[in-house]
């Protein structure tokens, strides 16, 4: 073979076999460790941990020892926490992809769980912001534990006196993408028709309360057992997924926040006003490929003038969980909770999200 055909051959050879070794790696999962007790006796608390990927049973109720707070941050005793789709993917690695962050063959942080809602125990030197006794909600590593730390500047607000510590517990990652959904991604206005597809779970039911305050016509989508739940919250009309695809129908909206995934972004694009946007939040499960094939999808489309097509990543802000915060204090904006689970049960709990049948939240009371 002559060497001009050689060189592509081989480097072609090459990329395929570096391809394989990174897909062997990305999916390898490494052995549960038993988790080590501590001598450490007097200062110790419960907390969920995992130290490999898999199903909820790779979780276990440990104790460990009590954070201390750093010089920015902030100690809180933690009240009750929420579940999010966020927790299960860490826990499996899952899409593959992120355990080039979360740590490849194992999880580099054993700490579990993102909401909470809780009380300042102790706060840093450097913070002046937050003071022990202080009622606060926000995201933070290792929400299902007893105590957690959290940088006072990050993703850390006063909870409202007359929201229960549950409630509170279930707003920051659902409610902050929610708001980014409507607001920033979708830039909606009063008057806008707006679908939200997945009403009923806990982005959408968010998602319905604050388009509704807003000024917006609200079209959800759920099967039909949670459409009273949704129309609760404000919803004006509402879709049963099993009996009709919602982009079938006629109407044209100027807003639809996807939190499903379930439709590709050109079939949504027939129901879409033109002058309307299309927000990508949810995705299909899958450790490869699957969850990002909206995503690769909207690079393809072809939006008629005045149209947008986006993706959300939702960020926390502190200002957002402040906003959310008034929202719930003067009462446009309430949790549903469907399940309470103990700290113990948060397999469980786990195993009910991953079901994709949550309405509204799932909540660790402590
Ligand atoms: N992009 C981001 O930054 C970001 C942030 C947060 C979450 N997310 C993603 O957003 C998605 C939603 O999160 P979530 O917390 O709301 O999840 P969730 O609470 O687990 O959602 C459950 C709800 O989804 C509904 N549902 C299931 N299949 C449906 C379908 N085909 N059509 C309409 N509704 C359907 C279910 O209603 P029924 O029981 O009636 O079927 C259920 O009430 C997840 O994929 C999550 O990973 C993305």
């Amino acid at each position: 073979m002559k060497l001009r055909f050689k060189i592509p051959l081989y480097l072609l050879a090459l990329l395929s076999l570096l391809l394989l070794v990174s897909m062997f790696t990305l999916g390898y999962s490494a052995r549960c460790l038993q988790p080590t007790p501590t001598d450490q006796q007097d200062s110790l608390i419960q907390a969920v941990t995992y130290n490999c990927y898999g199903a909820s049973e790779v979780l276990n109720i440990e104790l460990i020892e009590k954070p201390i707070p750093a010089a920015n941050q902030v100690l809180v005793k933690v009240e009750a926490a929420s579940v999010n789709p966020l927790d299960w993917h860490y826990m499996r690695g899952s899409p593959y992809v992120m355990r080039l962050v979360s740590g490849i063959g194992r999880p580099k942080v054993r700490a579990f769980g993102s909401d909470y809602a809780g009380v300042v125990e102790e706060v840093g030197s450097d913070v002046s912001d937050f003071k022990a006794g202080d009622a606060v909600f926000g995201t933070a590593n290792g929400a299902f534990a007893e105590y957690l730390v959290v940088n006072h500047d990050r993703a850390i607000a006063i909870k409202p006196e007359s929201i229960s510590f549950d409630e509170a517990a279930g707003v920051s990652i659902a409610a902050i993408t929610a708001l980014q959904a409507l607001r920033d991604k979708g830039t909606i206005a009063a008057g806008n028709k707006v679908l939200i597809n997945g009403a009923s779970g806990g982005v959408g039911t968010y998602a319905v309360q604050l388009a509704k305050s807003f000024g917006a016509e609200v079209t959800g989508v759920s099967s039909a057992r949670n459409h009273q739940m949704v129309f609760s919250l404000g919803a004006d009309d509402m879709v049963d997924y099993r009996v009709e695809n919602v982009v079938d129908r006629d109407t044209k909206f100027d807003l639809i926040v996807d939190n499903v995934g379930n439709f590709s972004p050109s079939e949504f694009q027939r129901i879409l006003a033109d002058d309307g946007t299309y927000v990508l939040v949810g995705a299909t499960a899958g450790d490869w490929i699957m969850p990002f094939k909206n995503i690769i999808k909207l690079q393809f489309i072809k939006p008629k003038a005045g149209q947008t097509f986006s993706n959300l990543m939702a960020e926390l802000s502190q200002n957002d969980l402040k906003l959310l915060s008034e929202l719930m204090q003067n009462g446009e904006l309430r949790t549903v909770i469907d399940r309470t689970y103990r700290l113990d049960q948060v397999p469980a709990a786990i195993d009910y999200s991953e079901s994709g049948r949550a309405r509204g939240k799932i909540i660790i009371n402590f």
